[in-house]
């Protein structure tokens, strides 16, 4: 049997996952989880923005296991990974910063406009922060992740591309000035790069409020839908332009009844549909995505010692092969000081 090639992702334990998450990127890992040996990372050493706040991401490290566990991840075959239980992260990071010129961190588009929303929050509800030393250089411990257990595929949202081409860059010069160590990992992003805000935001985020989490039970989501965004002002049964109205990017998203839904935007191109028929559709089908979730959710949430096990036995399975990496690095690094005497 030749070996699977191997996937590295991951996510920042900051709280509930939502439906950005899901069909930005979750999605595509459960389809990939058994064509691939995969690791998946609570990143917990990346929350530099939430150091005053550790109860939260304590917290949300379960939060997190729990979604994964709930959208069908299986750690039986892949493996949950906490981050700071394989300090070997630590370790390739400082060791791969030596090769990498603070200008690639400085043109880097995500990190700018974070770090910018950071210093200048545009809508008040968070305070201005200064931005952690740590902070300004997680995308080097991004790349320390990805080339730990030297992964093949990267599957992830659409704003962390900048990041996938620092660990490519990283891992061709590495390689080229002193081993074959890396493969040069590809980014995969997922079926909806980006998904609208319930507000109508352009980004679905939790710091906006405007999210709706693959936690929530039918109620909430009936709630959520029915205060939505829901395009210009318009008269019950006046046409509208369905590119204008969120709704119907969610329909496309998780609408499983294609043909309806055809039909659906030409009635309200046509002849005007009321919101609160595609909400009420648009509700049906997120509860119908989202019970089996709930039900998997359920079951692990009254069997917390599992979790525990998956997260534990998955770190472990990571710190082997972080140890076999280190080797490497050190070998082709000629860091094995003592073996000269
Ligand atoms: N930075 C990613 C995010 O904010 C999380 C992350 C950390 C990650 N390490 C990673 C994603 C490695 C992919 C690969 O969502």
């Amino acid at each position: 049997m030749t070996a699977r090639k191997r996937i590295l992702t991951g996510i920042r334990p900051t709280g509930p996952l939502h439906l950005g998450h899901y069909a930005g990127a979750l999605e595509t890992w459960v389809r990939l989880q058994h064509d691939y040996e995969c690791y998946f990372l609570i990143a917990d050493y990346q929350v530099s923005d939430y150091a005053d706040d550790i109860p939260r991401v304590r917290e949300a490290v379960w939060e997190v296991a729990l979604d994964w566990l709930a959208v069908g991840l299986d750690p039986e075959n892949s493996a949950f990974v906490i981050e700071s239980l394989v300090p070997e992260h630590a370790e390739l990071t400082t060791l791969l910063g030596w090769f990498l010129p603070v200008s690639m961190l400085e043109r880097n588009p995500t990190l700018k406009s974070e770090m910018a929303a950071m210093e200048n929050p545009e809508d008040g509800s968070t305070e201005r922060k200064s931005v952690p030393v740590a902070f300004y250089t997680y995308p080097v411990m991004q790349v320390a992740n990805i080339l730990m257990p030297r992964a093949h595929l990267v599957p992830v949202g659409e704003d962390q591309l900048p990041h996938i081409e620092l660990t490519r860059e990283t891992a061709r010069r590495f390689n080229r000035r002193f081993k074959e160590v890396f493969p040069e990992p590809e980014a995969l992003v997922g079926r909806v790069p980006r998904l609208v805000g319930l507000d109508g935001n352009a980004k679905m985020s939790k710091s906006r409020g405007n999210t709706i989490d693959l936690k929530d039970d039918a109620e909430t989501v009936a709630r959520k839908i029915r205060s939505m965004y829901g395009g210009p002002p318009r008269g019950a049964n006046e046409p509208g332009r369905c590119d204008e109205n969120p709704i119907f990017l969610y329909l496309r998203a998780f609408d499983p009844d294609t043909e309806g839904l055809r039909q659906l935007e030409h009635d309200y191109e046509t002849r005007g549909v009321p919101n609160q028929v595609l909400k009420d559709r648009l509700t049906r089908a997120l509860n119908d995505l989202l019970d089996p979730f709930r039900e998997r959710r359920a079951y692990y949430q009254a069997r917390m010692r599992l979790v525990r096990d998956a997260l534990a036995s998955g770190s472990e399975r990571m710190r082997r092969i972080a140890r076999e990496t280190m080797d490497m690095v050190h070998d082709a690094l000629d860091l094995n000081y003592l073996e000269k005497y």
